[in-house]
């Protein structure tokens, strides 16, 4: 058995380190781009399949054109559709020219290892993360992984990322007390996740702006490593300077 932490591999192997039945959870993202998704996502649904425990649910980002592909793929004789989430796109909006369609959702799939049952947690399936490109190009936002599992995860649980990147999700598991392993083949996003993970005291500027800073504008106060809270206060009392 593998130990919990990240590793430097290829998730394929990686995964087949892992006894069979005993993650609570897998929340990734794989690359979804032309040549390479469709190899990634039959892993996942490979490696879903045999080390979920029941009723373990798969959580994963899906780019919006190889979306039915990726639900062929992920729809297996262990693994059962649960729910589609939409993440809102904050900043720019992408025009995906072979559509003339801009997006401004991303699709996040939900897939239960059988048998299916209801998380115990209500949910709400529309959220808002942060755009936030620091670490990795691809880099998802905290705020999401951090909403996602607390619905479906429980401290204690361990969760897989396949694929880490700059580490998003083992980093919003390691903030809650859920147990993580983690794969990434590239050796420099390895290491920038290996720095993202052990940074001590962790630093909150780069979370990106809160709801609060955004709507009044402060965003001096998300740099400022402050959590906020004299922005919170200006928005409830409707004060600030003059
Ligand atoms: C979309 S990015 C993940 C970004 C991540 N969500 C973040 O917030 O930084 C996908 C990552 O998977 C890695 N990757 C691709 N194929 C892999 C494989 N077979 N095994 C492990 N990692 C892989 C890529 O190097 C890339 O860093």
């Amino acid at each position: 058995m593998i130990k919990d932490g990240i590793h430097l591999i290829d998730c394929k192997k990686g995964m087949r380190k892992i006894r069979a039945g005993t993650v609570d959870l897998i929340c990734t993202d794989p690359p979804y781009i032309k040549d390479e998704w469709e190899a990634a996502y039959k892993n996942l649904a490979e490696g879903a399949g045999r080390i979920l425990k029941p009723g373990g649910y798969l959580i994963t980002y899906c780019g919006h054109y190889y979306l039915p592909g990726v639900l062929d793929i992920l729809r297996t004789e262990n693994l059962t559709f649960y729910w589609i989430v939409a993440q809102l796109n904050s900043g720019s909006k992408s025009l995906m020219h072979h559509r003339n369609i801009i997006a401004g959702y991303k699709p996040i799939l939900i897939f239960q290892k059988n048998p299916v049952n209801p998380s115990n947690k209500i949910f709400m399936d529309v959220i808002s993360g942060r755009q936030s490109k620091d670490h990795h190009p691809w880099e998802q936002s905290i705020h999401e992984a951090l909403h996602l599992l607390t619905r479906f995860g429980s401290p204690g649980d361990l969760m897989v990322d396949p694929f880490l990147g700059s580490g998003t999700w083992c980093l919003a598991a390691q903030l809650i007390g859920i147990r993580h392993i983690g794969f990434e083949i590239n050796p420099d996003t390895y290491r920038t996740a290996q720095e993202r993970l052990t940074q001590r005291p962790l630093d909150l500027s780069s979370f990106g702006p809160c709801d609060t800073c955004r709507d009044c504008g402060s965003l001096d106060r998300c740099g400022s490593r402050d959590p906020h809270a004299g922005c919170e206060r200006e928005a409830v009392t409707g004060g600030g300077t003059a």
